[in-house]
């Protein structure tokens, strides 16, 4: 890169557009999009995120459907390659963080050894969005220590290789992305290696969009109740019990002071 400056070098945005809500976009990425030369983007991020960047942006969607492989993970490389150029605002926009199972360290990987710059801007993964939107806190005090968020997918015909006695642990949420084609699988290994299979769970389809739907179901069930609703994807799994924690919330006990206050209401107009 000899005679470029710094100033001068290409660049890739590599931008999260968040869970689907438009509204969760970050400033940083919307201010991004409105001045965007050229966006390259993936199938799950919405129209009215792309309608942001300019009419004039070229658009190219590289989006890979489940079976379908338009474009494979190196030519996208390729494309970026090709695209990045000194003045040109090239914007690599994925769904949620390109960092969360997002092929964004690959991606930025390959640039950064060509010698061009790559800037991250984090989107709110699905995780949160979905969380958020449905009211589950990841984590509760007294009711999860931690969360973990763990692929389901596996290439067609492989059995998922996942540590299944660590994640059947009751005291961390599990939050599984990719897992609808595998959920049966998943439900019954987590179960054999201790989870109970009255463990709370919850299926969220397209979350915080406005085609969003979900459903609660016991870990022994939810496979099942999946099947019946017809879900597809994208869809997100959180396994554990903060699902209920905001769902049944039972009465909080009077605390002292509320106690005395209420006993003297009743003297003063009994
Ligand atoms: C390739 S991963 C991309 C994850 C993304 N980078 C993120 O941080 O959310 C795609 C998976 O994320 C989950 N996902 C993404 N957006 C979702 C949404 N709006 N509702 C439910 N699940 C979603 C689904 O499990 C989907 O199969």
């Amino acid at each position: 890169m000899a005679g470029v400056t710094m100033a001068e070098a290409p660049v890739v945005h590599l931008v999260g557009s968040g869970p689907g809500d438009p509204e969760l976009l970050t400033v940083k990425a919307w201010k991004l999009l409105q001045r965007a030369d050229v966006v390259v983007h993936d199938r799950l991020v919405g129209r009215s995120i792309l309608d942001l960047a300019p009419a004039t942006a070229l658009r190219i969607d590289v989006g890979k459907k489940p079976g379908e492989h338009r474009f494979d993970q190196s030519s996208i490389n390729a494309l970026l390659a090709e695209l990045a150029a000194p003045g040109r605002l090239v914007v690599r926009l994925k769904g949620g963080d390109p960092f969360v199972f997002g092929r964004g360290g690959e991606e930025a990987l390959y640039l950064l050894r060509r010698g061009i710059q790559v800037e991250v801007v984090p989107g709110i993964t699905a995780a949160f969005g979905c969380a958020a939107a449905n009211r589950v806190p990841l984590t509760h005090r007294g009711v999860a220590t931690g969360v973990r968020f763990v692929t389901g997918h596996c290439r067609d015909g492989w059995w998922l290789e996942l540590d299944w006695n660590s994640l059947a642990d009751p005291a961390t949420t599990l939050v599984i992305y990719m897992g609808l084609t595998h959920i049966e699988q998943i439900s019954a290994r987590l179960i054999k290696a201790g989870l109970d299979a009255a463990t709370p769970t919850m299926a969220i389809e397209n979350g915080t969009q406005e085609a969003e739907r979900n459903l609660r179901a016991p870990l022994g069930g939810l496979a099942e109740a999946c099947r019946e609703a017809g879900f597809r994807s994208p869809v997100l799994f959180i396994i554990g019990p903060v699902v209920e924690v905001l769902h049944n919330p039972a009465p909080e006990p009077l605390a002292t002071s509320d106690r005395q206050a209420a006993w003297i209401e009743r003297v003063l107009h009994a």
